[in-house]
């Protein structure tokens, strides 16, 4: 299966549409805190997401009932807000917003800590966020999807913690989930080659110990089979002549570059 490369005017409504989305991630992050509920996360998501034009490409995905995903402490990705699940002090929470704007997708999460969190999920989620950084770092033309997951692998190990095998990032563009699944669990050097114009996600997840997952009874909530916390960051990512440009971010001008 071919990987989309997109050209310049494409590549200007995916930046549109990240920056759209980090957007909507930030405002809603700034505002967590003890007493919210992922049910009041889930309303903020929906508002500021039309606010901006844009529609929430979560919604109704494959039956996903929400507009975004929340995933507290156990969770590993794929948690439906609800009004009884209340934010308290020392919970971890991913938020992961998916946003479509003039037909094309932006898709980004952060791990937020509520208060004092246990030094367990603290260590995870600077893992995960290192994990990201370190995925970014390895993109390049030439490099290897390969290469991204050994790069995420080896700060992962660094820190003790493990990676999740069985979901990971995407290509992404006129449509949230597109080819090629983009592992973040692999060998350098093996995997499709990059090449400027490709967008896709990365987005690893990370578990302390044996990543070993349970999907619940609502078919959509994953979460570790040991009930020990996990964290993700995603950004979407541009292969540039160069290196990567992080489509996600929420400033204008605030680019990434692997050439410094
Ligand atoms: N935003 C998620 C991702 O990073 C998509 C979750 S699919 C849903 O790929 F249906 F659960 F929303
Ligand atoms: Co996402
Ligand atoms: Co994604």
């Amino acid at each position: 299966m071919p990987v989309i490369c997109h050209n310049a005017a494409e590549l200007e409504a995916m930046a549109q549409a990240g920056r759209c989305a980090a957007r909507t991630l930030a405002s809603v992050a700034s505002r967590l805190a003890p007493g919210v509920t992922t049910a009041q996360i889930d309303r903020w998501v929906r508002e500021d997401t039309r606010r901006r034009g844009a529609s929430p490409s979560q919604l109704g995905y494959n039956g996903f009932p929400a507009a975004v995903c929340t995933s507290v402490n156990e969770v590993v990705c794929h948690g439906i807000p609800s009004e009884t699940r209340v934010l308290g002090d020392g919970d971890i929470i991913n938020v992961d917003v998916t946003s479509c704007l003039n037909g094309f997708h932006g898709d980004t999460s952060v791990t937020v800590a509520i208060g004092q969190v246990p030094a367990a999920a603290r260590r995870v989620l600077e893992a995960a966020k290192a994990c990201l950084d370190a995925g970014i770092a390895a993109v390049r033309p030439g490099a290897r999807l390969g290469d991204i997951a050994a790069a995420v692998m080896k700060v992962a190990a660094e820190h003790g913690c493990g990676v999740v095998e069985q979901y990971g990032g995407h290509g992404i563009g006129r449509k949230m989930h597109m080819y090629p699944h983009v592992s973040h669990v692999g060998r350098a050097g093996c995997g499709v080659r990059l090449r400027p114009g490709m967008t896709f996600t990365i987005e690893p997840m990370l578990t302390i110990g044996r990543p070993e997952l349970v999907v619940l009874d609502d078919g959509w909530t994953v979460v570790t089979r040991d009930g020990s916390p996990s964290a993700q960051f995603e950004h979407t990512i541009e292969v540039t002549p160069t290196g990567a440009k992080v489509l996600t971010l929420a400033n204008v001008g605030d680019v990434f570059s692997n050439i410094l």
